[in-house]
């Protein structure tokens, strides 16, 4: 029987079994039984806290999980990683988005190229741009034209750390939609604008479609002047008009979707200056460390991991909610939506096999309160169970924000009768986990963001797929472009638009 599916291990089979005889045990019997169930099912480093004693594990449950791990091999592709290994076995790509951050070792070579070396140059191009921009003042305004890992990550940090900013205002387009770029575009003046064209492959149509825009409407203003680019494809970059001076460059080993430790960062580094840049690398470096020094029944990405495939696995929950309590990381779900379901929206394993067995959960979120007021009766009294991640900054104010946050998580937890009423009765028993962190800077912001990187890391290693390749996403990019030259009218009809051709006839004839 090939361990290629987790399924076959004897560990799964003690979990299976351990879901059948716990399943029914409710989480709030399990607090009335142990008065010190906080203290068994917390993990703390200095920063942020991880409680997730609101969940239905007993260290039996916790025993059978880490077991798992080890017989998954868990330690050892962490050692693959941070020492280089092709993890991206489909590609042929290292992984070592921890190498941004300082975390791997100094002689590590990539292709002949010291990777510390790399990461040193460009975090020193990126502090002399940075200073050099926030300096001069002549740029008001930056555009980050990019999409998904080229925009999502930026996106998301800028808005988190946004009380923060000190620097030139930023803005982000990605869609192709012309509403996006002309939206940004109609609040600026070329003279005081900076584009930063942000595409590892420097061939998405959205990002190329929107960067000629900006370059078309930057008038007299030279492209040389008025535009960064980062990418690992130069040569279409400097074709693009951009000065090779302007150019970041990445590597084939930061996948777009970790790839907010590189220079895909510039903005960050300037709207909030290098110093804080720095921070968030260092949160990230942290975290990194807890990772790897941390025995994995106390290692909080490890655990997070495992909860979440306890409820996957063993309790077919399909969804998982992220829930920031804080406005400001209103983009978090986004970002891990991409984070999650292209790292580990797979359904063969690393060797190619069919999985018998689930891999990532939808995943979504919005910002608490707002959520309540959306979709929490779902959770509440759906007929699905839904884990959610409850995030708090412990200094939100005001208190009403993080009240509301422990409310909802135990009231989840315990439900509530109401004999007579069923429409009011709360079954309860819904688990969640509540991370708080000591505030909302750009450590803690780092420290988080690595914490759910790893996380994603160890079940794509218990579920034996690649988490670092994304080719679903390139069927609908072929066939967009063949049914976008029917669109445009063109003679050219591929196979695919003959399936379409009603819906295109209907399309073209009220487009036009
Ligand atoms: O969604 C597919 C994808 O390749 C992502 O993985 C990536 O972050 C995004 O498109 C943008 O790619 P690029 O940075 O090459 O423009």
């Amino acid at each position: 029987m090939s361990n290629e599916l987790f399924s076959n291990r004897p560990e799964y089979r003690d979990l299976k079994a351990h879901a059948a005889e716990t399943g029914g045990v409710a989480i709030k019997d399990l607090f009335a039984a142990d008065s010190s169930r906080f203290e068994k099912f917390h993990v703390k480093i200095p920063g942020l806290l991880f409680d997730y004693s609101r969940h239905r594990v007993t260290d039996k449950t916790v025993a059978l999980l880490t077991k798992l791990a080890q017989a998954c091999d868990v330690e050892g592709w962490r050692r693959k990683m941070f020492s280089g290994e092709a993890l991206n076995n489909s590609e042929n790509r290292a992984v070592l988005h921890v190498a941004l951050r300082g975390s791997t070792d100094k002689t590590l070579t990539v292709d002949g190229e010291s990777v510390s070396g790399f990461v040193e140059d460009v975090l020193q191009k990126i502090q002399k741009t940075s200073d050099r921009i926030r300096r001069d003042k002549k740029i008001t305004d930056v555009v980050n034209i990019g999409i998904g890992g080229s925009d999502l990550g930026t996106r998301m940090v800028y808005r988190a750390l946004e009380p923060m900013a000190d620097g030139p205002h930023l803005h982000f387009v990605a869609n192709v939609d012309s509403a996006a770029i002309d939206g940004v575009l109609k609040t600026l003046q070329p003279e005081t604008t900076l584009f930063v064209v942000v595409s590892k492959s420097f061939t998405t149509l959205e990002t190329l479609a929107n960067a000629q825009a900006a370059k078309a409407w930057l008038g007299r203003n030279s492209v040389e002047d008025h535009f960064l680019a980062v990418s690992d494809n130069v040569k279409d970059a400097k074709a693009f008009g951009i000065a090779p001076d302007n150019i970041f460059p990445l590597r084939k080993w930061i996948g777009g979707r970790y790839s907010i430790w590189s220079a895909v960062g510039l903005p960050v580094a300037i709207a909030f200056g290098f110093e804080n840049f720095k921070k968030f690398l260092n949160g990230a470096r942290d975290m990194d460390q807890h990772f790897l020094g941390s025995p994995l029944d106390k290692n909080m990405p490890v655990l997070m991991a495992l909860l979440g495939i306890w409820y996957r696995n063993f309790f077919d929950c399909r969804a998982h909610a992220i829930l920031p309590y804080a406005e400001n990381l209103e983009h978090l779900p986004a970002w891990m939506q991409q984070l999650d379901m292209e790292s580990n929206g797979k359904s063969v394993s690393r060797d190619g096999i069919a999985l018998n067995y689930a891999t990532s959960p939808v995943i979504f979120g919005e910002p608490g309160t707002n959520g309540q007021h959306a979709f929490f009766q779902a959770l509440h009294q759906g007929t699905d169970i839904i884990p959610a991640d409850f995030i708090l900054n412990a200094v939100s104010k005001p208190v009403a924000l993080n009240a509301n946050a422990l409310a909802q998580a135990q009231g989840l937890m315990e439900g509530r009768d109401n004999p007579g009423q069923p429409h009011r009765h709360y079954p309860g028993n819904r688990p969640s986990s509540v991370l708080v962190l000591d505030r909302l800077d750009a450590y803690h912001l780092g420290l988080l963001m690595a914490l759910y990187e790893h996380k994603i890391f160890v079940q794509g290693v218990i579920w034996n797929i690649n988490s670092f390749d994304q080719w679903g996403v390139e069927l609908g990019k072929v066939l967009s472009n063949d049914i976008a030259q029917t669109l445009e009218k063109k003679p050219i009809m591929g196979q695919a638009t003959d399936r379409a051709r009603s819906l295109l006839d209907y399309l073209q004839s009220r487009s036009s």
